[in-house]
This record gives C-alpha cells, sequence and structure tokens, in this order.
C-alpha cells in the first residue's frame, strides 16, 4: 500500500535488482495463482507493466476497466439503492477475491472531497471486503509502485553516494491529484538521498507524506547541485483540488537544468510536453524516462513475488 509496508528499504532494493537482473528466475513461483488488475481509472504503463510482471512469475492475470466492463458500485453502507449504482462494494470485492489470489487496484482521488478521498475510501473498501492481499496502483493519496520505480532507477543511475534528488511542480492545464508526489516525497524521506521539493506557494504537500520538509519557492535555487530532476504537476492540497498556477515559468526548461549538476530528467510519464518539460531537455541524453518507466515492470514484480512468497 505505502513505504510504511516496507521493513527495510534496502532489502527491498537488493531485492529488486536481483529481479531485474534475472527477471525469469521465479517463473514457476506463481503457478496455479492469479491477480485480478481492476482499474477505476486510465493507464497506459501500470496496466502493462503489471501483467508483464506478472507473466515474468507464472501469474495469471486478467485485468477489468470497472467504469466500461463492471457495474457501478456503491461503497456507503445502509443506503436504498435506487440509483445509478447497481452493485455494492461489499458484494464485488468479496466475489472478485473469491476468483483470484490477489487485487491489485487503481483508484484516483476525486478531488472534490479531501477527508473521502484522503481516507482512502475505495482501496479501504476493497482491503475490508475481498479478503485476499491488495496492491495499490495509484490511489487517492498514493502511487507507491511509480515512487518504488523511481528510486530503483535514482539507485542505478546516481554517481554521488547521496544525489540531491529535487521535486519540481510543473504547470498542467487541469486539476492533477497529489498521489504521485506524496508517494515520491514520502519514499525519498526514507531513501539515502537529500530531497528537495519546490513549488508556488499553495502547493504545500500533506505533511504526512512530505515529513514537514520546507519547501522551496525559489525553482532555480532549488535546481543548484540537482543531480536529479523530477517534474511532476499535483493540485493544491490546502485549497483541495484546486489549480492555483498555470505560470509557464515552472516549465522544465534547458535553461534551468543547466543550474544543476548535469541532473538527470525524470517524470513518471504520461508528460505535457511543452508544458511540463521543454523538448530539449525530455529529449536529451539525461532523460531518464523511459528507463523509469521499464522499472515499473521490476517495482511490480518484486512486490508479487514478495508477496507469493509469503503464500507459500
Ligand atoms: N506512471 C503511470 O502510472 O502511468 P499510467 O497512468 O499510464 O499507468
Amino acid at each position: 500500500m505505502s513505504v510504511k509496508d516496507v521493513p527495510s528499504l534496502s532489502d527491498l532494493l537488493e531485492e529488486a535488482l536481483e529481479v531485474k537482473q534475472n527477471p525469469f528466475a521465479w517463473k514457476s513461483l506463481g503457478k496455479n495463482k492469479s491477480i485480478c488488475l481492476l482499474f477505476l481509472n486510465p493507464s497506459l504503463r501500470t496496466r502493462l507493466s503489471s501483467q508483464r510482471a506478472a507473466q515474468n512469475l507464472g501469474l495469471d492475470s486478467v485485468v477489468l476497466d470497472v467504469n466500461s466492463g463492471g457495474w457501478k458500485l456503491e461503497f456507503a453502507d445502509g443506503v436504498v439503492m435506487n440509483g445509478d449504482s447497481a452493485e455494492h462494494i461489499k458484494e464485488a470485492a468479496a466475489v472478485i477475491g473469491a476468483y483470484f489470489d490477489m487485487v491489485a487496484i487503481r483508484a484516483f482521488a476525486s478531488l472534490k472531497n479531501r477527508e473521502e478521498d484522503y481516507s482512502e475510501k475505495i482501496l479501504s473498501a476493497f482491503i475490508k471486503y475481498c479478503g485476499v492481499p491488495v496492491i495499490n496502483m495509484e490511489s487517492s493519496t498514493g502511487h507507491p509502485l511509480q515512487a518504488f520505480a523511481d528510486l530503483i532507477t535514482i539507485t542505478e543511475n546516481k554517481i554521488v553516494e547521496k544525489p540531491k534528488v529535487v521535486l519540481t511542480w510543473a504547470p498542467h492545464p487541469n486539476a492533477l491529484p497529489q498521489a504521485v508526489a506524496n508517494s515520491f516525497a514520502e519514499w525519498m524521506l526514507k531513501a539515502d538521498v537529500e530531497l528537495a521539493i519546490t513549488h508556488p506557494e499553495g502547493y504545500e504537500l500533506s505533511s504526512e507524506f512530505s515529513g514537514g520538509l520546507a519547501p522551496e519557492f525559489d525553482q532555480r535555487k532549488a535546481f543548484e547541485n540537482a543531480d536529479f530532476i523530477y517534474a511532476k504537476n499535483w493540485s493544491s492540497y490546502s485549497e483541495y483540488g484546486k489549480v492555483l498556477s498555470i505560470d509557464s515559468d515552472w516549465m522544465v526548461t534547458s535553461e534551468k537544468m543547466k543550474l544543476t549538476n548535469n541532473a538527470k530528467f525524470m517524470h513518471c510519464l504520461p508528460v505535457r510536453r511543452n508544458q511540463i518539460v521543454e523538448d530539449e531537455v525530455i529529449d536529451s541524453a539525461n532523460s531518464i524516462v523511459i528507463e523509469e518507466a521499464a522499472n515499473r515492470i521490476v517495482s511490480m514484480q518484486t512486490v508479487l513475488k514478495m508477496i507469493l512468497e509469503d503464500m507459500g
């Protein structure tokens, strides 16, 4: 569900690098086991990398796009279901749990109700009712498999023992959840890196994830001596779900990258070119976004492998 489920980050990283070196070494581990990949929101990387990870372990995977292929779900208790929801989460989750050995779920934040989103209403309901292990494929508040892949990528690319890693907000026309930024901050705070977070005022992340790290509002200052620049947009947490700025001066440009220690450029993708980042940066030799996306197979496979090993 999050980095809080990881007793030792260094052990987990070691495991991931082993998986990456020999992806087919555990081909029989998932024999006669199955996973349901449930998507309540769109995905390219998570959907495909999860299937590849399962396949590498001999684990059968089935994808369900809940909104287009399932019934509309009801989450509230004790309601008269005379609206447009046809199935209650109690039955839906329990049935999926009866069909599969584990469930992975993508369910974004609504960005309408902070309390509801930060209580992880959908993920918590699946955990409560499905009776099998649940894996977070990006929830309202976190995207741990992305942050884990990011950490693997940073570990593989770092040239100093403790690199400076900068999470920078960048402009986007739409309101996006805080999940990726939350998890990135949370994981980096536990890793052997120096984390800096830069964004316009009003974009402070929840201290539950940022650890109360004071943000640098001067992006250029934050970029100085950075070894990794991690760009992401997110909407406001304090003025929940609002877009407070679309200032194009926050875009990652080649001119700003010159302030860094020849930093690598990272983004979880999908990315809006020439909004978040200039073509010149993402197309440069310092861009490691494809390598980062490829490591999504490794992060998922490592987690699946550990769950399968626990199942015995
Ligand atoms: N980074 C990421 O999760 O990509 P998708 O939304 O395409 O799965």
